[in-house]
């Protein structure tokens, strides 16, 4: 029936298009906050678009999942067969797992320091690499977007700090990715994947008692009012995997994908921006609202924590390719 419902939906995209006066239009889904690093340049695309392509693209941005949830978009992407309304979003790298087994690098425990080994990454011929098998499964990925580093949350009387005893017993929401699945049975915890939606209410009710998270998600959807630890943990990354139908991008006439690859170029450098200052005025805010309380892991808690997740490098070397892997860790010479 939902399958049902979704085909009608899709059908009714690929009516004619007249509202906006527009050749194409573009619909943008994502499932965050309007004003997080993805919500702004999101909204940024679109407003150069709308400027600078009047009459021969629009585009519309849905935040807060109000067109599709998570998972749903991409099924939607591959489903769409109208030339001139495609669905663009920018799911996070942990959502391509039915897609691509290359991208789960991307959620190994540790594979990044900071934001500068990630955009040695991303800014690579790796990238190509790593996302050119989407293209077979009616996908073209565009560029990537940042979030930041993710951090752990809890309700409980202690912070996490030690593994495994502080993560035995407790249940943790995490996206649909096989990697942070393996991670956090590494750690010691009971894993739980749940769409971005519906993680407040899970951790308000106790469904889970703690999530993984970049700061600007904690912080706009209100999670650490209903934790009461953060443990700055950076573990992983959070980024963003910006794709459109490879069908819709291939019959767009060649002059209007260069202009829009020229303006996602700008929307990905504003980005870089704001999901930097994200990462240090969220957590300020979160330390102000004195909800949950921030703390900072020791260098030797931050490399049990390390320790603990190696057999997950072990566990998804085949899968991601170990050929691979190690031209992504000679790369950020670990
Ligand atoms: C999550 O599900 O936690 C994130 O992927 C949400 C997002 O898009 O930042």
């Amino acid at each position: 029936m939902k399958r049902l419902l979704l085909v009608v939906f899709i059908a009714t995209l690929g009516m004619p298009f007249t509202a906006a006066q527009a050749e194409y239009l573009i619909k943008f889904s994502h499932v965050v906050a309007p004003g997080t690093p993805k919500g702004k340049a999101a909204d940024l695309f679109a407003k150069l678009v709308n400027e600078r392509m009047k009459g021969k693209v629009k585009v519309e941005v849905f935040p807060n999942s109000q067109l599709y949830n998570d998972d749903k978009v991409l099924e939607a992407m591959r489903l769409n067969t109208s030339r001139t309304t495609g669905i663009m979003a920018a799911p996070s790298l942990s959502k391509f797992v039915k897609f691509s087994d290359t991208l789960q690098a991307f959620d190994l425990p540790y594979l990044f320091d900071d934001m500068n080994d990630v955009h040695k990454l991303v800014d690579s011929p790796l990238m190509d690499k790593m996302t050119d098998g989407l293209g077979k499964k009616g996908l073209r990925a565009l560029t990537v977007w940042d979030n930041g580093m993710k951090v752990f949350s809890i309700k409980g009387d202690h912070p996490l700090r030690k593994v495994p005893d502080d993560f035995t017993g407790k249940k943790f929401r995490i996206q649909s990715s096989n990697v942070a699945e393996a991670m956090i049975k590494a750690l010691g915890g009971t894993p739980q994947k749940l769409p971005f939606k519906e993680v407040y209410t899970a951790l308000a009710q106790g469904v889970v008692d703690g999530q993984e998270n970049a700061w600007s998600n904690i912080y706009s959807k209100k999670f650490y009012e209903v934790q009461s630890y953060i443990s700055v943990s950076n573990h992983s990354y959070l980024g963003y995997l910006v794709v459109v139908s490879q069908d819709f991008w291939q019959h767009l006439p060649k002059d209007i994908r260069a202009q829009l690859t020229e303006i996602l170029k700008e929307a990905t450098t504003a980005n870089r921006q704001y999901a930097a200052e994200a990462d240090k005025e969220d957590r300020k805010k979160i330390e102000e609202d004195h909800y949950a309380k921030v703390v900072e892991l020791t260098p030797q808690e931050r490399a049990a924590w390390k320790q603990a997740c190696q057999p997950v490098w072990t566990q998804f070397r085949g899968e991601i390719g170990g050929e691979l892997l190690d031209e992504i860790t000679g790369l950020l010479k670990k």
